[in-house]
Order: C-alpha cells, then structure tokens, then sequence
C-alpha cells in the first residue's frame, strides 16, 4: 500500500499524491467510481500496459487482485492510502459500502485495446 501525506487540523484532512513520490507514473488520467450497490462487482479485466492507483477516497470497498501466481484481497477504507496495480493483474471489486468513492489514477488514456475482459483469455496471456 502506499502511504500518502496527510494534513490533519481542525479544520480537516488534505491528502497529497504526487507523480513521481507517492504514485509511481505519470497521471494522465483520473475516474471515480460511486453510487454502487452493495451487490454490484466491477472490474473482471486486466490490463495489457495500464497501471493504475486505487485510492478509497470515501466509505469501503474490497478489491481481489490475481497476477496468475497470487491472489490478494484488499479492503480500502483509509483515504490516506492508495493501492498501487500494475498491468497483467485481474481485477475485481466488490462488497461497496452505500458511501463508497473509489477514485483512480491511471498512467494512461482510456483505451479498450489495453482490456482483457476474458478471463480465460487472462490467463492464456501470461503463458505467453
Ligand atoms: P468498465 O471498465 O466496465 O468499469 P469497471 O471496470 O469499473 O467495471 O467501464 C464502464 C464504462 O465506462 C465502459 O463503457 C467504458 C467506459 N470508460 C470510459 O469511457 N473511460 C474510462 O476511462 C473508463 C475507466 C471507462
């Protein structure tokens, strides 16, 4: 996980991630996801170049991560971590609380080509 800078007073909380410190590439673009019911799963793909940091900025959510020889579960719940996925990695997430925002920095425009959205075909992928 990684840990981001954060800035607590009475006036609230800032959290600070920077290219090149706490996230490990260039940002080029950012999506959050929100308003999931709590029997909705997403993701079921990998990725072909894409990397990605998911930052649980509200609520929780679980994420189940497979690169073929290891399978994770992670629960994001602090916004003051992030949780760094890099490409070739089968994803998941589910068991979203009613207030979760799961926002995501990504190292690379949205491309289709870059999804691998068959799991078998996942699998097949890193065998080569
Ligand atoms: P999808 O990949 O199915 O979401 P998840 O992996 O969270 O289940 O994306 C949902 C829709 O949004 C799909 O039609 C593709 C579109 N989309 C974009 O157009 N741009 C983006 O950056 C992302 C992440 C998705």
């Amino acid at each position: 996980m990684i840990k981001f800078q954060s800035y607590d007073d009475n006036r609230g909380s800032l959290v600070v991630a920077e290219t090149e410190k706490e996230i490990p590439f260039d940002i080029k673009r950012l999506y959050y996801i929100y308003d999931v019911g709590s029997e909705a799963e997403r993701g079921f793909h990998s990725h072909k170049k894409l990397e990605q940091v998911y930052i649980g900025i509200h609520g929780r959510m679980k994420v189940s991560l497979f690169d073929g020889v290891n399978k994770r579960e992670i629960v994001l719940d602090d916004p003051k971590q992030g949780l760094y996925i890099g490409h070739n990695v089968w994803r998941t997430i589910s068991e979203f609380s009613s207030d979760a925002v799961l926002l995501v920095a990504a190292s690379e425009h949205y491309s289709e080509e870059d999804y691998i959205r068959n799991y078998d075909e996942f699998v097949a992928s890193l065998k080569k």
